[in-house]
């Protein structure tokens, strides 16, 4: 094995550094102890330079000295990261913002975000000798497990709640993985898959726990940071289930600051939805986490227990930033308004992020003159039932050119 680049595990709660081995929390800390991955930041700024990276592959591999993997590990064949970022004018002017970039996420393999951490997980899995990965999820984190397990050869088990959208459980169905669907809660399923991993010694992929997966999430950030150098906009903007999305995206961009690549880092804006908003509330009281149960029409972001609100509330307040809570309606609202204006079609929980944008500005959190990045976590064709909820239903006539005129003009469309 050789991870020279990095350094060890560092505790969240109480700071202490362990070896990079194979645990998941701080022993002394227990579940609150989450860990965070150490680099020995010197060594990757000799071959990390804007020069290097111009011979490289497009994708998250890309930034191989900030990614805790053995030099010489095989990567999966998918192509994971480097999605695209779209200037988004009419979106902009819709918002009332001076310059608005969307990062369309919903890319990747399995057409969420979460590619770039079981990417990682799928490396990490082997490194450690083990033949099977598990995770429990909302649904993306599970097909996403799903697709790579299949594309590397590794044998998967995957906990769902029993309210995880159709075209999710049908994706990893299709994968070949094991599905379990758990009568229950994410919460619920998330704690049984946790006991399921230490009876069988599954590796378990969950990031909540699993520190090694948040820094594939964190590629996000060291792509916008890399992206947006010379126009680093003034928010980036993330919606937040278990916060580990926000908190590896924010890492990566502070990373990249230390490695010279940027020199201004953004502010955070954290989006919850209005029925599962513990990290708002947190955030607000400036205090602890209290559970809620959790229930939002953005399934990926209906966390009642979020695993790594510390991480990401410490983006948030390092950044500066700032979180909001956003209605389903308001989630609804965007759903269609976001694809007509800037062509990217997002879920509900990328969505969410839209309309938390827009909510932000008109509380003056965000300012008109500003900037902002929103990052679209999932394809909209991840949840089709509730996309079909936010729009109308297509116009219906037979073949025939006097009736399809009749109907168009009825309606003004000719
Ligand atoms: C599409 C999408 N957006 C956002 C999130 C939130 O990420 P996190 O739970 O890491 O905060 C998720 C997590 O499942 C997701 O699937
Ligand atoms: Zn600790």
């Amino acid at each position: 094995m050789s991870m020279k680049h990095v350094t060890g595990l560092k505790c969240v709660v109480c700071g202490e550094v362990y070896p990079a081995d194979n645990r998941y929390t701080c022993p002394r800390d227990g579940i609150e102890g989450i860990l965070e991955v150490q680099f020995d930041y010197e060594r990757a700024a000799k071959t990390l330079t804007r020069e290097a990276l111009t011979s490289r592959d497009k994708d998250q591999w890309r930034y191989r000295e900030l990614i805790p993997i053995d030099s010489d590990s095989p990567l999966p064949h998918l192509q994971v990261g480097f999605t695209p970022v779209y200037h988004a004018p009419r979106l902009a002017d819709a918002l009332g913002l001076a310059q608005l970039y969307v990062k369309d996420d919903g890319r990747n393999p399995t057409n969420s975000f979460k590619d770039r951490a079981s990417a990682v997980g799928v490396i990490k899995a082997r490194e450690f000798g083990s033949d099977t990965i598990a995770c429990a999820s909302t649904g993306n984190a599970a097909s996403s497990l799903a697709g790579f397990a299949a594309a590397v050869g590794l044998k998967s088990f995957i906990f769902v709640p029993e309210h995880a959208p159709d075209p999710k459980v049908t994706q990893l169905l299709i994968f070949g993985a094991n599905v379990i669907k758990v009568k229950g809660s994410y919460d619920e399923a998330y704690y049984f898959c946790m006991e399921a991993c230490a009876k069988w010694g599954w590796y378990n992929r969950n990031c909540a726990i699993n520190s090694y997966l948040v820094e594939g999430k964190k590629t996000a950030g060291l792509e916008i940071a890399e992206q947006m150098a010379h126009q680093m906009p003034d928010w980036v903007v993330f919606s937040v289930g278990d916060g580990c999305t926000i908190a590896g995206a924010w890492k990566g961009m502070v990373e990249m600051q230390r490695l010279g690549f940027i020199s201004k880092l953004p502010r955070m804006l954290g989006v919850q939805a209005e029925g599962s908003k513990p990290i708002v509330d947190a955030f607000l009281a400036k205090g602890e986490l209290r559970p809620v149960a959790a229930r939002t029409v953005a399934d990926s972001i209906a966390v009642g227990r979020p695993r790594n609100w510390r991480k990401a509330l410490n983006a948030i307040y390092g950044s500066n930033g700032s979180m909001q809570a956003v209605s389903d309606e308001e989630i609804l609202k965007w759903m269609p308004i976001t694809p007509r204006l800037s062509g990217v079609f997002g879920e509900p929980a990328g969505v969410a992020a839209m309309a938390g944008l827009a909510k932000a500005l008109e509380s003056g959190i965000v300012r008109k003159e500003e900037s902002a990045l929103v990052v679209i976590t999932g394809n909209g064709l991840k949840d089709v039932a509730t996309a079909r909820r936010a729009t109308h239903e297509p116009i219906a006539v037979t073949p025939n050119l006097r009736e399809l005129e009749g109907v168009l003009s009825a309606r003004g469309l000719v």
